[in-house]
């Protein structure tokens, strides 16, 4: 997501997709997809929450090479009504929140160079897919998303898009969670850094606070380094519980 792009209408949020274009993927291409698969999910080992690693096994995200958007739909889709598209790159947050109304989630048509593997500038499909794809496998997760997507159009509408645009920063992009009394990854940024995946769990010069959505509405964050607080989840169905019942008019009162 990003305030400063092009806007356009919402209800053109079509215009905004290309053709993945599979085949102009260069063997380069998948190879460092594969690089970056490999190491990920050794780095992350049980460290993020069990629904993560279960949408890798049950998308079978471990086939080599980046996937097909199509093959991996056909898995998603009759399982949670989610599908992916590709965009050029970001899109602007009204965009992207009209998308989750629908199901529908944006994966940067790119991957990063070899010589940049801890690039964080953009979301590639490597952030896309690794990171965010597994979790919308998770029928009670995918349901959140979706009315994270209905909460930011009204946020927007009300003019105050930075509450729910923090609510998701800290659940699905950057939240910690509590699984069976230990701190998990939950967020995707978090589950496709390299760097930030371990620092979030270990560092000892971050703050680490529980979850709420009030919490997350008042806390500010950074998109430009490694966050310097951590809101943790009681549990991930405890937060999907909470997003899912909070109203607009609720989240304009946080
Ligand atoms: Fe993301």
């Amino acid at each position: 997501m990003q305030m400063q792009a092009q806007r356009k209408p919402v209800e053109h949020w079509r215009d905004y997709l290309v053709p993945q274009g599979w085949n102009e993927f260069s063997d380069e291409d998948h190879a460092v997809w594969d690089l970056l698969f490999g190491r990920q999910v050794e780095l992350l080992g049980s460290r993020v929450v069990s629904e993560f690693l279960d949408g890798i096994d049950l998308l079978r995200l471990d086939h080599p090479g980046i996937p097909e958007l199509g093959e991996l739909n056909a898995i998603l889709e009759p399982r949670t009504g989610w599908r992916t598209v590709a965009v050029p790159g970001l899109v602007p947050d009204d965009v992207f929140f009209a998308m989750l109304t629908e199901r529908v989630f944006p994966v940067g048509n790119f991957i990063r160079r070899r010589e940049q593997l801890d690039y964080l500038e953009a979301p590639d499909c490597f952030h896309d897919l690794f990171g965010h794809i597994p979790m919308l496998a998770h029928h009670e997760f995918a349901a959140m998303v979706e009315h994270v997507g209905h909460l930011g159009g009204a946020a927007i509408a009300a003019g105050e898009g930075h509450r729910m645009a923090r609510i998701y920063w800290h659940s699905v992009e950057f939240g910690l969670a509590m699984e069976k009394g230990e701190l998990k990854i939950l967020g995707a940024g978090l589950a496709s850094s390299f760097g930030e995946a371990h620092f979030s769990l270990e560092s000892d010069a971050v703050e680490r606070l529980p979850f709420s959505a009030g919490k997350a509405v008042n806390t500010p964050y950074r998109h430009d380094a490694f966050q310097p607080r951590y809101l943790v989840s009681k549990s991930l169905d405890d937060t999907v519980a909470e997003v899912l019942a909070l109203t607009p008019e609720e989240l304009l009162a946080l």
